[in-house]
């Protein structure tokens, strides 16, 4: 007999329920997105949608119309009636006794949720310490995968040491970006950050930040930069859909300008408010 055993109940593996066997929970073999919504409206669902149609398409899940998916985020966000909404949403390949090999026929499954987004104005107004890992992910980091280890595990190191967010140091000792969100240093009047490759997600809110700085008018330049040279910036700051533009204050040990908010960084959250209202 062919059987399962879910805590301490044996199961007949025909009735175990598909949620079990999801090859999101057996493999991380799905792809996700976080987007937000700002005073009632989605932000940037298009952009996140084409990265997320990006992603399927890179690990082969075919079967997905994007149209189908926008239409399910708004009916859950208007469902909800959350104004500053926080939308999560997998696919994962779909659900079947765990082999490594795929039926190309299985059927995605799809997961969102909804939730109120968290109040993070203290961060904003005083900035956050970050310390740094190692970057122990693959090589195809521009996919939102599911597969989020290294990331749990940074991110937890992180909070052991007090600090809101780990930002990962290659093995070349160069620094991609945070475990959950993309990083920039300002170097005097330069505004640096790591150039998109398959090693870094393809932030969104990076693309914004960048357009939000044409107003602020840094110089921006798309290269990598080191520990130490972060150390060493003006200002450090990170940036995520669900709280766009972060001050970072202390990068490991090391306190960053007077150690509060820069006034580079607060140009750009100015403008970075203006971009979405
Ligand atoms: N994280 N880099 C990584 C590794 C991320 O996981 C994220 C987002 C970002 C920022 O991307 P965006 O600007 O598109 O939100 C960069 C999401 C929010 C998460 O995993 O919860």
């Amino acid at each position: 007999m062919q059987i399962a055993m879910i805590q301490d109940e044996i199961v007949p593996m025909e009735e175990v329920g598909s949620v079990y066997l999801d090859r999101g929970v057996f493999f991380g073999d799905g792809v996700y997105e976080v987007v937000r919504s700002y005073n009632g409206k989605v932000f940037a669902l298009e952009e996140h949608l084409q990265r997320f149609a990006k992603s399927l398409a890179a690990i082969g899940i075919t079967k997905v119309d994007i149209d189908e998916v926008r239409a399910r985020v708004q009916q859950a966000f208007d469902t909800a009636g959350i104004s500053n909404a926080k939308i999560y949403f997998h696919i994962t390949r779909g659900s079947a006794p765990r082999n490594h090999v795929y039926d190309k026929n299985l059927e995605p499954n799809f997961f969102l949720t909804v939730t109120e987004l968290a109040d993070d104005t203290e961060a904003k107004n005083k900035g956050i310490a970050v310390s740094t890992h190692p970057d122990w992910r693959w090589k195809r980091c521009d996919i939102k995968s599911l597969n989020l280890l290294p990331n749990v595990l940074a991110r937890q190191d992180a909070a052991g040491k007090g600090c809101a967010e780990a930002i990962f140091v290659d093995d070349a000792g160069l620094i991609t970006e945070g475990a959950s969100s993309a990083f920039f240093g300002i170097f005097g009047q330069r505004l640096q950050t790591a150039p998109l490759a398959n090693n870094i997600l393809p932030s969104i809110t990076r693309g914004f930040v960048i357009e939000a700085n044409k107003n602020v008018g840094l110089e921006l330049v798309e290269k990598s930069f080191t520990p130490a040279q972060a150390a060493d910036a003006d200002e450090l700051f990170i940036a995520v859909t669900t709280q766009d533009i972060v001050p970072v204050v202390k990068f490991d040990d090391k306190i960053i300008g007077d150690g509060k908010p820069g006034s580079s960084t607060k140009q750009l959250m100015a403008e970075f408010q203006s971009l979405v209202l």
